[in-house]
């Protein structure tokens, strides 16, 4: 099949259709997982196994999972940065599983491994709050007291990609108040640090030490920004989950951290395949 590559379209059809009779003859032989970037899994994913316990993370995250796209379908939950451009949000949803169970699975193990009594949650590029919606239902899950902190524009913003995209302007579109509502069950844990990054680190309403931090800005110098203000609070045990790490339109921000982490002698990188990352600090 490989001399049809010259013809994308013919290619691309021929192997759909492949993987479509493969599936429809051998069932057993399905993938399990489709998602983001293409990635296709023939493994069983966490929270689709059959015995799962109760209070198991991945039963837990499923609950959360089917409570979060219930959310959505219902109205009560708005995705502006899908709905903008009229996409299928519960396909993407579906899509990004295996990037929300990482999501949920990195706050739980960041909760239980610092010592601090109430764990200080930071995600740089919150857009619609999606992502903190796993977040902060893993700490509930397992009654971890929290504090949230939260930074976007929440406005149109200018990115740097140098490599590949240069520099754009993008998300005038996004509203806090739509983000207030997402997240309004828990509404007294949080404090919303609205602005330009590195603007906004100023050390008003900051915390002092931090167990998880999610950086997800699709631009590579405030991702430098928040690695260097914040480092130094992450507690021993915590982590920094990145969500552009290996994506290859976002290319700057994977050189930019792995530079940064070369002195660092306090942090080990783990690349996952959903094109996440996360740093362990030791
Ligand atoms: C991909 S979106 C975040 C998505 C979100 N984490 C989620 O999963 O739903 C990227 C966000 O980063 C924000 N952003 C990018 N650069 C920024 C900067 N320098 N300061 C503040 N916010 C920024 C944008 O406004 C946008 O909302």
């Amino acid at each position: 099949m490989k001399f049809l590559k010259k013809y994308p379209r013919l290619y691309n059809f021929l192997k759909d259709f492949k993987s479509i009779l493969r599936e429809a003859l051998a069932p057993s032989k399905a993938a399990k997982f489709k998602g983001w970037y293409g990635m296709t899994l023939y493994t069983d994913p966490p929270w689709i196994s059959t015995d799962l316990k109760q209070d198991s993370l991945e039963h837990q995250f499923k609950l959360v999972d089917i409570f979060t796209k219930n959310s959505v379908e219902d109205g009560s939950m708005k995705l502006i940065q899908f709905d903008h451009y009229n996409l299928d949000t519960i396909k993407i949803l579906s899509e990004l599983t295996w990037r929300h169970y990482i999501v949920f699975w990195s706050s739980y193990y960041a909760a239980r491994n610092t010592k601090s009594n109430i764990k200080g949650m930071v995600e740089v590029g919150v857009a619609d709050g999606l992502t903190l919606n796993y977040a902060f239902h893993a700490l509930e899950c397992y009654g971890f007291e929290f504090h949230g902190y939260l930074y976007d524009t929440w406005d149109e913003v200018v990115l740097e990609n140098p490599s590949t995209k240069g520099t754009e302007t993008q998300y005038d579109y996004l509203d806090i108040n739509t983000t207030k509502s997402n997240l309004k069950k828990f509404e007294e844990k949080l404090t919303f640090k609205q602005g330009f990054i590195p603007d906004t680190f100023t050390g008003d309403q900051e915390p002092e030490t931090i167990s998880w931090l999610h950086i997800d800005l699709n631009s590579s110098p405030p991702t430098l920004d928040t690695l260097n203000y914040y480092w130094d609070r992450l507690e021993s045990g915590g982590v920094v989950l990145f969500d552009d790490y290996a994506q290859p339109a976002y290319i700057d921000t994977k050189r930019a951290v792995d530079v940064w982490l070369l002195d660092k002698t306090d942090g080990v990188i783990l690349q996952i395949p959903s094109s996440q990352a996360i740093i362990f600090k030791v």
